[in-house]
């Protein structure tokens, strides 16, 4: 196949809504700060693990496209809050879907992950190692946040949305992507306490604390975003002029704005992050789904969507929107219902215990 093309999207926010004077009751912060320093008036927390929002993102995604799950036989996994690490969380989804067997897998480039996975899945179509794809890209953050630190506690959501991929020969999906990581900053966006470098006997998994150099953040993902974008339309061989829409990652709005002004493409561009705040893997992919949703994207579109995120990981994806625009199916699939607000759920994660610390 030539191209894959995106045939259904689905997207997935738990109920439970955090605000910004939420936070003010238990951290040194204001609305009025995060709103004129981010653009963020609220945020949502998970009752439920990240495979189960992931869950009812792709059933939804399969419903839309009019794709039954068992013809699926690809599944990857864009997260950097997986439920375990082994077994990985893309054969939950797996099970959830009753699919019987899938090449599944768990890909973590933090904020960046659903488009890497983007990238992959399409490769993977292309050179005919797979059929039909499930992209996802969740998180549930507020399980790793450090709700004592107002730095991070408030930039962060969760949520979850899921793409279905098919081969065509028509020119539509993913034209041109550009993948990038400036390793050399890996350490100015660090959420210490998970992974097996912090079983030495002096701590515990369960404590998480962050490393976050909001400023040298900010100055790197506006420098990936812009950079990762130009080669991504040079690639495409398109000019800026022809790009319809843009869908970035919305991690701040002052990031958003910088690369909008960079790039020249102001007026064209969609934004949720008033909603949502920072979803990390969820943000990119959810922005899209809401921008189909909402009626933004037209067939032929030429979307471009660039986003950054840990590591310090960077892209930008450059796709044609194919004919349709509507789902073919509307799935009736809900979420197990919550039954405590955000504000509490938060408390819970504020009372585990916390051993070591920093180290
Ligand atoms: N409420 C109130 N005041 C705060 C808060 C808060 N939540 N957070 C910081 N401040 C204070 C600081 O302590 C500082 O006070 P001081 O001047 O007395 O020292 C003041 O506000 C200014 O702090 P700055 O860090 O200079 O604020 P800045 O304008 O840079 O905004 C921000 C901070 C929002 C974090 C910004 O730097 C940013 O967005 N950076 C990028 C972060 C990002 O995108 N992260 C995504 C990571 S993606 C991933 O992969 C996980």
């Amino acid at each position: 196949m030539k191209f894959a093309t995106i045939k259904g999207w689905g997207k997935c926010l738990p109920p439970a809504v955090l605000t910004n004077d939420d936070i003010s009751t238990f951290l040194d912060t204001n609305d009025e700060w995060i709103v004129s320093r981010t653009g963020m008036k609220e945020r949502r927390v998970s009752h439920v693990h990240v495979s189960d929002l992931s869950y009812v993102a792709c059933v939804r995604a399969l419903a839309a496209a009019g794709v039954n799950a068992e013809e699926v036989d690809l599944i990857i996994f864009g997260s950097c809050t997986a439920d375990e690490v082994v077994p990985n969380t893309a054969s939950r989804i797996q099970l959830l879907l009753g699919i019987k067997t899938a090449a599944s897998f768990d890909l973590n480039t933090a904020c960046t992950s659903g488009m890497y996975a983007l990238s992959v899945a399409s490769a993977m179509i292309k050179t005919g190692a797979v059929r039909t794809a499930l992209v996802i890209g969740a998180e549930v953050i507020s399980v790793a946040q450090d709700w004592t630190d107002r730095n991070v506690a408030v930039l962060f959501g969760d949520g979850a949305a899921a793409f279905v991929l098919q081969g065509t020969e028509e020119q539509e999906g993913l034209l041109a992507d550009e993948l990038g990581c400036y390793a050399d900053s890996r350490d100015i966006l660090r959420a210490n306490g998970y992974g097996l470098r912090y079983i030495d006997g002096q701590n515990i998994l369960g404590t998480i604390w962050w490393d976050f150099l909001g400023q040298e953040i900010f100055k790197k993902a506006v420098m990936g975003m812009c950079e990762a974008s130009a080669g991504a339309i040079a690639q495409a061989g398109l000019s800026t002029d022809q790009i319809d829409l843009v869908v970035p990652h919305q991690a701040n709005l002052r990031i958003i704005e910088a690369v909008v002004k960079r790039l020249g493409v102001s007026g064209r561009v969609f934004l949720n992050i008033h909603k949502y705040g920072n979803m990390s893997a969820a943000t990119t992919p959810v922005a899209l789904v809401e921008a189909i949703e909402e009626g933004h994207v037209k067939p032929g579109m030429h979307i471009l969507l660039p986003a950054f995120g840990g590591g310090l990981t960077y892209s930008a994806h450059i796709i044609r929107w194919g004919e349709r625009v509507t789902p073919v199916h509307i799935a009736d699939i809900e979420l197990p219902p919550c039954e405590k607000s955000a504000l509490e759920m938060v408390r819970e994660h504020m009372s585990r215990p916390r051993a070591g610390g920093p180290f």
